[in-house]
């Protein structure tokens, strides 16, 4: 039974391939025609090195000059040389163009609409030969919104087990996006998107983690919470959701729904507006402390716009603490940006 190695390029076009315990990673890869950067394929160069961010592997045969003890240690590895034990998630150190790769593209049928408030929408997409598509808890999509030539990027807010994906959309006047649902989606329509992309994905949990979204930054965060709800007993999560105005705040239900599941889950959400009924007013700023954050014994995960992600690094650094790791993804109407620290 092969294992689904996940390889997660620069540009964040993440690509699946199969591979047996029996056969190297390059292989397996090789066989795809997704090259990967190779040269000496024995172990001797290091042209290969990567990153594993999951998963567990038989590193193989190699010399220091390749790989040294420290850096096999962090999780660096050698896929000319090493053999999966289970399923992977690989950081590849080129492009997806370099390796002869890219986004895959995927054709879908409209099947559902969500009008959770005046501000946001949800959708679900059938997606034609489903088992051809793979992604990680936390990656998006550039669906080409229907009747134009425009793309706009999703995050999944559906766990990658569901055969029905589905999608959070916050309604912007003159929106690409917002204008197709608002005015001429219909089920049935057919959609396309290419992906999965980006670099904002659920690694493993080692330690207590801290979930952040702003408005439809919840999107991803779903995502991963319905992958946690299936191995419910890991680390602490707690979840801080901020909005704007009341009428942004979506999906609170399936929050309490998956804190009585998962026992090690907590949230709290508040909203900016001051005439708010609710009983955070302010920023999530405002509900981040040394606890929430385990004196730095915590993984950070934050989806939201540009000024949230960099007021929450402000906030965590005058608090004297960095997190074991801070992954993030900002988003605009047009443009997604992921990235992570340690
Ligand atoms: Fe040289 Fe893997 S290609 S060490």
């Amino acid at each position: 039974m092969p294992f689904q190695i996940a390889l997660n390029f620069e540009d964040g076009v993440t690509r699946f391939i199969d591979c047996r315990p029996d056969e190297t990673v390059a292989e397996a890869s090789y066989k795809t025609r997704i090259n990967i950067p190779l040269d000496c394929r024995d172990g001797a160069c290091g042209t290969c090195k990567s990153l594993c961010e999951s998963g567990s592997y038989d590193g193989g045969n190699y010399i220091d000059e390749a790989l040294t003890e420290e850096e096999a240690e962090l999780g660096y590895c050698l896929p000319c040389q090493m053999t999966p034990r289970s399923d992977l998630v690989l950081r590849i150190a080129s492009t997806s163009a370099a390796a002869k790769t890219g986004a895959a593209a995927h054709s879908t049928t409209l099947v559902d609409i969500q009008r959770y408030s005046p501000s946001t929408v949800g959708f679900t997409l059938d997606v034609d030969n489903r088992e051809a598509l793979y992604f990680l808890p936390g990656q998006y999509v550039n669906i080409t919104v229907p009747g134009t030539d425009q793309t706009r990027s999703y995050s999944f807010s559906s766990g990658p087990g569901r055969r029905l994906v589905s999608f959070l959309v916050r309604i912007t006047e003159g929106g690409a996006m917002s204008g197709y649902l608002a005015e001429r989606a219909q089920l049935g329509d057919r959609l396309e998107f290419t992906g999965p992309i980006g670099s904002f994905y659920l690694r493993d949990l080692a330690r207590p983690a801290l979930f952040l979204a702003g408005g439809t930054g919840l999107a991803p965060l779903l995502s991963m919470l319905e992958r946690l709800a299936q191995s419910p007993d890991g680390p602490p999560v707690h979840l801080l959701y901020g909005v704007t105005a009341d009428q942004d705040l979506v999906h609170l239900d399936t929050l309490e729904d998956y804190a009585k599941v998962i026992p090690g889950f907590t949230f709290d959400h508040c909203v900016a507006e001051p005439t708010s009924s609710t009983r955070n007013k302010g920023y999530v700023t405002s509900l981040i402390d040394l606890t929430t954050l385990h004196g730095g014994d915590c993984d950070v995960y934050l989806c939201g716009p540009p000024a949230m992600v960099e007021a929450v690094r402000g906030h965590i650094a005058s608090l004297g603490v960095t997190p074991a790791s801070f992954h993030y993804e900002k988003f605009t109407p047009h443009a997604v940006l992921t990235g992570a620290s340690r």
